[in-house]
């Protein structure tokens, strides 16, 4: 437990990596993609993506980069690299049969930038059953980061929608409870989808990356994000391995 207090109190949690190599390796490998995308000669991973906003990239320039971030950790399948990372935490609050999201969404946040996703909860559209991992490839604090609602605020902030107050009300009631997610890298954040949750305009002078990607067992309801077109299959049980076989066998035509 950390001074955040546990998954079950709040609905999310900061877990140190127990493997912290699969998340080195991930940053390593996203250094020498976008180094070479902007002629950095430096070796100082930290102060590249903490210094990137000295490039002065926006629009069309800043999407190039983060999509060629987001096919990197697609083609390494960085979703399983984190699930190595974290195996203990997303087993025990999960079980052992567990889906995960195909691709990892990748934000760089520089200092003033104005466009950051609203104040949102994942779930309703995404299912209730579904964690949220956010990793950040640096070390944030302050408003470099992200804040959460954590479980008996966002259960406020609902009833407050429910009563018909406005969305505007559900967003301050969100800013003035919310905790600020501060973690070195080589942390990970599991957030219920259910959390409203929000991005600050980083006032600091380091730019934020980070990734964020969803892990949920493979058996719970699904939302419109469904198995196949946006999750697929991470690990199976022993349990599960057996039954899937036997069930294919089952519908197989007899071949004499
Ligand atoms: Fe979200």
């Amino acid at each position: 437990m950390n001074s955040y207090g546990t998954f079950s109190e709040r609905g999310y949690e900061i877990f140190s990596a127990t493997l912290l190599s699969p998340l080195r390796e991930l940053r390593q490998g996203l250094f020498e993609q976008v180094r070479r995308m902007v002629s950095y000669h430096g070796e100082s991973e930290e102060e590249f993506f903490n210094g990137f906003h000295r490039y002065g990239l926006t629009g069309a320039e800043l999407n190039r980069v983060r999509l060629a971030a987001v096919n990197y950790f697609t083609q390494t399948k960085a979703a399983r690299e984190i699930f190595r990372a974290v195996e203990e935490p997303l087993v025990r609050l999960l079980g052992p049969d567990i889906a995960v999201q195909k691709t990892c969404n990748v934000v760089v946040q520089q200092p003033g930038d104005t466009d950051q996703a609203p104040i949102h909860r994942d779930a309703p559209s995404n299912s209730h059953f579904e964690l949220i991992a956010w990793i950040p490839l640096v070390d944030v604090y302050k408003t470099k980061g992200m804040f959460v609602l954590n479980r008996e605020h966002s259960s406020r902030a609902l009833a407050k929608l429910k009563r018909g107050e406005s969305f505007q009300d559900f967003c301050a009631y969100t800013k003035e409870h919310s905790e600020p997610i501060e973690v070195s890298f080589g942390s990970v954040c599991l957030i219920q989808s259910g959390l409203a949750h929000g991005v600050p305009l980083n006032e600091e002078s380091q730019t934020r990356w980070s990734l964020n990607v969803r892990f949920k067992n493979l058996f719970s309801p699904y939302g419109d994000k469904g198995l196949g077109d946006f999750f697929e299959v991470l690990q199976l049980s022993p349990l599960s391995k057996i039954a899937f076989e036997f069930s294919r066998q089952e519908f197989e035509p007899f071949e004499p």
